[in-house]
């Protein structure tokens, strides 16, 4: 079980809204990339590692995940907040507004929505490992793309701190993988 602490692992302050980032923003959380996936795809994984280096492993890192996507979904607020659906025409970003308006829905920035099919979970622990290491650093490398469209500090700091989770969870996942290549 969990225990909820009612604050966010980065604190996120958006002043400016900004639309047409939100739209591409929430390809962290639903996209091939995505926080959300990579919270279920270590969930799924954790009870078939082989002892509780990878399984603690895991669900430690889903768990984090989980926190990510809520600073991602903190983020999407600010950057909507206060938009009406003029404001949604004057970005052009009417197709997001006609959907949902400002609901929140699990998809790529291209509008694909979110996919289990972009995860595996194979029972094998070296395969595993394997994938979770290109996971984050694929997600680092979205990262820092969102990052290079966006001269905005109060989205870059948080976008920062994310990027930097996920190297720290590859490093995390490489110390696991060796624990198991060495067994
Ligand atoms: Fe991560």
């Amino acid at each position: 079980m969990w225990e909820y602490k009612k604050q966010l692992e980065f604190p996120v302050h958006i002043s400016k809204p900004n639309l047409r980032y939100a739209k591409i923003l929430i390809t962290q959380i639903g996209g091939y990339a995505g926080e959300l996936g990579a919270c279920i795809r270590y969930f799924m994984q954790a009870p078939t590692m082989p002892d509780l280096v990878g399984q603690n492993l895991l669900i430690e890192i889903a768990t984090e995940e989980m926190a990510h996507i809520e600073i991602l979904v903190a983020m999407i607020k600010g950057l909507t907040k206060g938009a009406t659906y003029e404001d949604y025409k004057k970005a052009g970003v009417e197709d997001i507004y006609a959907e949902r308006a400002k609901g929140l829905y699990p998809q790529d920035a291209t509008g694909n929505p979110f996919s289990a099919l972009t995860l595996a979970s194979s029972g094998d622990v070296i395969t595993d490992l394997t994938e979770d290491l290109a996971a984050e650093e694929k997600a680092r490398a979205v990262y820092e793309h969102l990052m290079d469209l966006t001269d905005d500090p109060e989205i870059l700091g948080p976008l920062s701190f994310l990027r930097q989770r996920e190297i720290v969870h590859y490093q995390r996942f490489a110390e696991a993988l060796k624990h198991y290549q060495e067994k």
